[in-house]
């Protein structure tokens, strides 16, 4: 991770805008600017469907323009904000437009590899990124941060547990980190029966018991995808290869992460399972501001507990393993079968023992027509997500089937 480009203005205002303005990050980062104007201005914000939320949160925050994705939603946007001076746009131009906006410090919380073209522009011009979109590093993570590299950008890991490693590597050098740990809640069904889960029902799934997150990564945490999507974040992130990185199941999701180094020591970064503590490091850093979560009371938590994964109950997470270490195309077809599967879930057209079933189809499919291949460039990534979307759609109905 490169902190070549540090946008701490101390005596200054930091300009900010906000891609996924409408989701649960992007609104418990509204929380944050809300409670701090004096440090803060927001250029602008970007949302995919919900236009009335959107333009809400840019009167709210006096944000200077607005993206919507959905083209059809512009008469919407624009008259939900007459008379405020607020620019509206519309089409998915629009949120790259908003990405290009001239701020200092991005937050990228679109939900999918839908995130990784407007997150890359504002990379691309300089802004720091605070990263919260896995999936784009996933998608695309090494083309991702070879370019922040070339450009010397800055990216930030909001997702609490690389918060926490990113935390805790400042306290030695990196050549001297053994391995790393993210710690996992293990989800709703962390102690389920495997016949309960292949029963599971997405009201079921969508009980996270610790973080409130929008449906798409909440699902994720319950097959442990979440966990395998952040492996392969890890990697990138931190340019440490599979071996070196490691998860732990820890159900009462304090410890967020932790880092062991040559002699034995182990840094770990703790707290309250908010989500306003990580992008908050992320919007202040390296300086650090209130938050309104709670504070950590460690007698009352009482116990920290630690148990290893189960690779039969959750082969998502071994999916993800195989397709880091397999490298290439593989995490970009995992990624893209893994969002068709979640949606088909969500949408109550596949089981939920078939999201990884339907992930390890389409690998296997992919693998045959030589879509395994290293991404040359984003665009050769974003078809290799488009073709095994194509193919996960193709073998959904046969899985739907054998799952159900
Ligand atoms: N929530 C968490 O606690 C958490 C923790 C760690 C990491 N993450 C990661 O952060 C990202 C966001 O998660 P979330 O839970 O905040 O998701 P969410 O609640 O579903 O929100 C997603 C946001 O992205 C917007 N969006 C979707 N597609 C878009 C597109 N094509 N163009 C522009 N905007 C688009 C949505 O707009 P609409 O509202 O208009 O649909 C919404 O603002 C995900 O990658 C997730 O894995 C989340």
């Amino acid at each position: 991770m490169s902190a070549a480009t540090v946008v701490s203005k101390r005596d200054g205002i930091r300009s900010v805008s906000l891609l996924g303005a409408t989701g649960s990050i992007g609104t418990s980062t509204v929380d944050l600017l809300m409670a701090a104007p004096e440090r803060y201005r927001v250029e602008a914000v970007a949302a995919s469907r919900n236009a009335a939320a959107l333009a809400a949160i840019a009167r709210k925050i006096g944000a200077r323009f607005a993206a919507i994705a959905d083209p059809t939603l512009y008469g919407e946007l624009k008259d939900a904000l007459a008379g405020t001076g607020i620019a509206a746009a519309a089409g998915e131009g629009a949120v790259i437009e908003a990405a290009n906006w001239p701020a200092d410090w991005v937050m990228g919380a679109i939900t999918g590899a839908a995130g990784l073209k407007p997150t890359l522009a504002a990379l691309e011009r300089g802004a720091t990124v605070a990263l919260a979109n896995k999936e784009c590093l996933v998608c695309a993570g090494a083309l991702f941060m070879r370019r922040a590299g070339e450009i010397g950008a800055t990216v930030l890991p909001v997702d609490s547990e690389h918060n926490a490693i990113f935390q805790s590597l400042a306290s030695g050098h990196r050549s001297d980190v053994r391995r790393i740990i993210l710690t996992a809640s293990g989800g709703p069904f962390r102690t389920s029966p495997l016949e309960t889960m292949r029963a599971a029902t997405v009201d079921q799934a969508l009980r996270h018991p610790n973080w409130s997150m929008g449906p798409k990564v909440t699902i994720d945490s319950a097959t442990m995808m979440n966990k395998g999507l952040e492996l392969i974040e890890a990697h990138h992130l931190f340019a440490l290869p599979a071996s070196q990185i490691d998860v732990l199941v820890h159900p009462q999701s304090i410890v967020h992460g932790l880092v062991e180094f040559r002699d034995g020591a182990v840094i770990a970064e703790l707290g309250s399972p908010d989500m306003r503590v990580p992008i908050a490091h992320c919007l202040a850093w390296p300086d650090r501001i209130d938050t309104p979560a709670a504070r950590l009371d460690l007698a009352k938590v009482a116990t920290l507990s630690f148990e290893a994964p189960d690779p039969a109950r959750f082969p998502a997470l071994r999916l993800a393993r195989e397709a880091l270490e397999l490298g290439g195309g593989a995490p970009t077809v995992l990624n893209a079968a893994n969002e068709i599967a979640v949606d088909a879930f969500l949408h109550r057209r596949l089981g939920f023992a078939g999201i990884a079933g339907l992930v390890e189809e389409t690998l296997e499919a992919s693998a045959r027509k030589g879509l395994l291949r290293e991404p040359q460039s984003i665009d050769d990534a974003l078809s290799i997500d488009h073709v095994s979307r194509s193919l996960a759609r193709e073998l959904l109905p046969e899985i739907a089937a054998k799952a159900s």
